[in-house]
């Protein structure tokens, strides 16, 4: 009997591009719709951009576009990615959209009867200059425990350390550089502690895998926490029925956005939502990342419990990607966008790799590149594709494109390759991609060994009705083997189908065998990956360091817009180094005497990693000179030498050596 099932997969933040990490997800999925497609079960794939929140808000306020616009462009880019890495949703959606706001309301109104939501004074940082409230993470500051500057609200990424973003020192407003200040306000609270029971009795009949509920047996043993699911205004979201300026926090409406899915489709399409959605006909799964376990195993179920909703039969999650071993990176240039890897490199590819290494479990993804382009080499250069290419234009070329009929090794080995069909289908269904393709390329092994003992370059000279029973077995050999890959390689199995003659198969079609049967023009399916192309590839990705976003949030945000007339008020004149030397105790500063055409000035230049003292000497450089003089721990600054750069080594002093004269004016 035929199952039917309904898939969704983490919802992208709608304010970034889709990268190589992201599309683990997005590829593990789709290759699992896709096989429950070909074994004739009913799968709807469902996904959307998660189009609310602070980073959005923020980066919308950056661009100086609205938020709706920013959206709007966003999703375009999105789906331009997964078109493009054949990831097929059955509905990409919003969770900005009136079935989401019509779901969130109707939850949280739900849970607010049943006594599951609270409110509760709390007190909040505010920017009175931006005029919000501040998340953990738009709050920067000195750490607490190390001192190190520049660190995030909630922890420290150079000691570790974890706090309240009101222990920072020196806080600062990662947007407008204002000081914080505290602001009471009330919020909303989901109770999740009432759910504690029913989170246990999901998670013991089998929501999670093993590794997953271990963690989640570590946060029980801490105590579940009332979650706090309002933000004050401005906030790009949900409005709170009943309040003026309170908003659903964006991790309450972003997974009922699966449902507002699934119920725009079902509009679209006739259906009806609740039997899809909510009734024991149809399995329900999510597939997400370790990153959001706690959403998705306590929240988002607890939510779903409480408002009467049927939570889902399985979380399926995955580990994270990393590149050569490390975190993806932008200085590296191993964050790579869809988009990038699109230009130089053949999707499908990336698709087929990631299922070598995809498993059951939740241990990181390694994208090794060299192993990436062996492997691609290869197996599916060498051995798959190789099998058509070696037996297709020899079959159109000498042969009428005729099949004939399978001998008896040619039975024997399509047996052999017929035989390993319901372990396939096994390691598909509980997600061990990685034994899936070693299973199919020890078949293609096989099938290639037959190739090598029949000879069919040496017998198509001489014996033609031979060598047609060689190729047909072996057509019948790339035959399975492509329709058991159709899942990883949906283009791949596509342009094999075109040039077998054949219709889109169904893993029932692996046991009939293709006999006296007319082939087409073999095209060719793949190209070998030359290591130049991962190399420019990853040249085109490198970014330096101070233009590395948040990675969870916007690209650095604009500082208030500043005035042509403020501009003007800054005085650069002509000036020579007397005298550079190092300051004691501070690495990264020289002070530097000048000539500016007057008295001498004196300034405290924070250029010593990029600058030798006795390389500026004698340097004329430029000056701001009406520059308030600023007393510093290591002296009065009296003005400003013009630098700019990165940081670190990369800091470029403009240099003036023409002739000018101290104290001359520059524009
Ligand atoms: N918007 C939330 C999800 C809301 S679901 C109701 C979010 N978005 S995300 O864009 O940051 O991530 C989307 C999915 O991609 C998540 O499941 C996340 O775990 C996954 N990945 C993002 N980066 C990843 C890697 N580097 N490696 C593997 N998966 C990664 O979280
Ligand atoms: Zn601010």
């Amino acid at each position: 009997m035929s199952r039917k099932i309904v898939v969704t997969s983490a919802l992208p933040y709608a304010n970034g591009p889709i990268h190589i990490g992201h599309l683990v997800e997005y590829i593990q999925t789709d290759i699992w719709v896709r096989f429950q497609k070909m074994c004739g079960n009913q799968c709807l794939y469902f996904c959307a951009d998660d189009a609310h929140g602070t980073p959005i808000m923020i980066s919308a306020r950056a661009e100086a576009i609205s938020p709706e616009k920013l959206i709007e462009q966003v999703y375009k880019e999105h789906k331009v990615d997964f078109d493009t890495f054949f990831v097929e949703f059955d509905n990409y959606y919003s969770t900005h959209s009136p079935e989401n706001k019509q779901f969130s309301e109707l939850i949280f109104s739900r849970l607010n009867e049943a006594g599951s939501i609270v409110k509760r004074n709390i007190e909040q940082a505010y920017c009175e200059n931006c005029k919000m409230s501040l998340p953990d993470r738009y709050i920067r500051g000195t750490c607490p425990r190390c001192k190190a500057e520049d660190q995030y609200g909630d922890s420290c990424e150079i000691c570790g350390a974890t706090y309240q973003s009101t222990d920072l020192i020196n806080p600062y407003c990662s947007t407008c550089r204002g000081t914080p200040t505290l602001q009471r306000s009330e919020h909303y609270f989901f109770k999740l502690a009432d759910f504690d029971k029913k989170l246990k009795d999901l998670i013991a009949g089998g929501y999670t895998q093993k590794s997953v509920s271990n963690k989640l047996d570590e946060w029980f043993k801490i105590g579940l926490k009332d979650w706090d699911i309002s933000r004050d205004g401005p906030y790009f979201g949900f409005k709170i029925p009943g309040e003026e300026n309170k908003f659903f926090y964006v991790w309450l409406d972003a997974p009922i956005g699966y449902m507002a899915s699934a119920k725009n489709y079902c509009d679209k399409n006739n259906l009806d939502f609740d039997k899809i959605w909510n009734s024991a006909e149809y399995e329900l799964y999510h597939f997400i990342g370790k990153d959001i376990m706690y959403f998705h195993a306590l929240f988002w179920p607890a939510m779903l419990i409480g408002a009467g909703f049927k939570p889902a039969d399985k979380l399926f999650v995955h580990g994270f990607l990393t590149v050569n071993g490390e975190k993806m990176s932008k200085s590296r240039g191993t964050f790579i966008k869809a988009s990038t890897y699109r230009k130089y490199l053949n999707p499908e590819y990336l698709r087929y790799y990631y299922a070598s290494k995809l498993t059951d479990g939740i241990e990181d993804i390694d994208l090794s590149t060299d192993d990436f382009i062996n492997k691609t080499n290869s197996n599916l250069v060498g051995k798959l594709a190789n099998l058509a290419s070696r037996s297709g234009p020899m079959l159109t070329k000498k042969l009428n494109a005729q099949l004939g009929q399978l001998d008896d090794k040619g039975k024997e080995l399509i047996n052999k390759l017929t035989a390993a069909k319901e372990q396939i289908i096994r390691n598909y269904e509980n997600l061990n991609y990685a034994a899936v393709v070693r299973i199919i390329i020890a078949l293609a092994d096989e099938a290639n060994r037959y190739v090598e003992q029949n000879q069919p370059w040496v017998t198509v000279k001489n014996d033609l009705k031979k060598t047609r029973t060689s190729l047909t077995a072996t057509i019948n050999a790339v035959r399975i083997l492509t329709i058991y890959l159709k899942p990883i390689l949906p283009k791949y199995a596509e342009k094999v189908e075109k040039f077998l003659n054949i219709d889109e198969p169904s893993f029932a079609d692996i046991d009939t065998v293709l006999q006296n049967h007319k082939i087409n023009d073999f095209e060719r399916l793949v190209e070998r990956i030359d290591k130049e192309q991962v190399n420019a590839m990853i040249e085109e990705s490198k970014e330096t360091k101070s233009s590395e976003p948040l990675t969870t949030g916007p690209a650095e945000p604009v500082k208030p817009e500043c005035t042509i007339e403020d501009f003007e008020k800054i005085d650069l004149r002509i000036a020579k180094v007397v005298k550079a030397e190092p300051v004691e105790g501070a690495d990264k500063l020289l002070r530097l005497d000048l000539d500016v055409g007057g008295p001498q000035k004196s300034v405290l230049a924070a250029v010593a990693q990029a600058y030798k003292p006795d390389e500026l000497t004698g340097k004329t450089v430029i000056y701001l000179a009406n520059l308030k003089p600023r007393k510093m721990r290591f002296g009065l600054s009296e003005g400003m030498i013009l630098a700019a750069g990165t940081g670190g080594k990369d800091i470029f002093m403009l240099s003036a050596d023409t002739g000018a004269k101290p104290g001359q004016r520059v524009s």
